[in-house]
């Protein structure tokens, strides 16, 4: 690798994970973590670290002068709930600091760019089921407003300068080392916290909303594989339709008693679910297992068990 790699939002949900990845793959010294907060020890130890702002363009410019760095993975972002409260702000970190990492790659400062988009670049008229790759997009909420923007000037930075920007539309990610930060596909992450704690969970969505989801691993490793492969293969410059999976509360609260019988949900939908009813119950990402051979490890059953399993690990340590 001809520079080093610098993961903006690096103590996130997925930021975390992903640069532990990198790390072990590139080795820990060309792997730069950066964020406004600390992360995890894990994180924090394994390699470098910058506190760094995504919208301070200037900080961002001198870390990648400091480090030589040829690639960038643009995690920082505000999720679709907490978006919605805070409206502008959203926006703004949302969309400036793509704009930022856009520029500097025009500019010929950095070589790649991973930029994450998301299924809430859909909204109540798209097709709910099996979502195409290309289709009607009005999204409804500031998020999915500034993904789909995104979207747009990923591809028209690609087309007009040549800027080797890579994205996928990701689901929503389930993991148990770091919290997601107010998303509304959260409540598949609770419910194993509220299972192993009380035996019990009321869900924030009705018992029949449809998602698609994926567990960690496999976006991750996604994210490896659309960054790895040779340009031509990605033809697709917005951004990628990805799957794995696509479940209801009711469906997953099935699968965690199986495990444990005694488990209990409850229901009590909020403004969340108006934000989940606007989004598809399932992804067609033929292009993603066309393309660039995406395919996907976890389903049901085995994301439930690694969730169970990480989730009571983390509650003994805590102890
Ligand atoms: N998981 C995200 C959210 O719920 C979707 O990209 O906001």
């Amino acid at each position: 690798m001809a520079g080093k790699i610098l993961i903006i939002g690096a103590c996130g949900q997925i930021g975390t994970e992903l640069t532990l990845k990198l790390r072990n793959l590139y080795g820990n010294q060309n792997v730069i973590a950066s964020d406004i907060k600390e992360g995890s020890r894990e994180l924090m130890e394994s390699g470098p670290f910058e506190p760094a702002d995504a919208n301070d363009a200037r900080r961002v410019e001198a870390l990648l002068d400091q480090y030589n760095i040829s690639q960038v993975y643009l995690m920082a972002a505000m999720l679709s709930a907490t978006a919605e409260k805070a409206p502008m702000k959203a926006w703004s970190l949302n969309m400036d600091s793509l704009f930022h990492i856009l520029n500097f790659a025009k500019d010929k400062k950095i070589e790649k760019v991973f930029w994450p988009s998301s299924i809430a670049v859909f909204g109540p008229t798209t097709p709910k089921n099996d979502t195409p790759q290309t289709t009607i997009m009005e999204p409804t909420t500031v998020y999915g407003i500034s993904k789909q923007t995104g979207e747009r000037w990923c591809e028209y930075f690609h087309n007009k300068y040549g800027v080797d920007v890579r994205s996928l539309r990701y689901p929503g990610i389930i993991s148990y080392k770091t919290l997601p930060g107010g998303g509304t596909t959260d409540y598949a992450i609770e419910i194993f916290h509220g299972a192993l704690k009380n035996n019990g969970y009321t869900s924030f969505l009705a018992e029949d909303t449809g998602l698609p989801m994926m567990y960690m691993d496999d976006a991750i490793k996604a994210t490896v594989d659309i960054m790895e492969a040779p340009s031509h293969k990605i033809r697709v410059r917005s951004s990628y339709n990805l799957s794995a999976l696509s479940f209801t509360p009711k469906i997953l609260a099935e699968a965690i008693q199986k495990e444990m019988p005694e488990f209990k949900i409850a229901y009590e939908p909020d403004f969340r679910q108006k934000i989940a009813d606007s989004w598809p119950s399932s992804i067609d990402d033929s292009e993603a297992r066309k393309d660039w051979q995406w395919k996907h490890d976890f389903d049901l059953e085995s994301l439930v068990n690694e969730m169970l399993g990480g989730v009571s690990e983390q509650l003994r340590a805590e102890k």
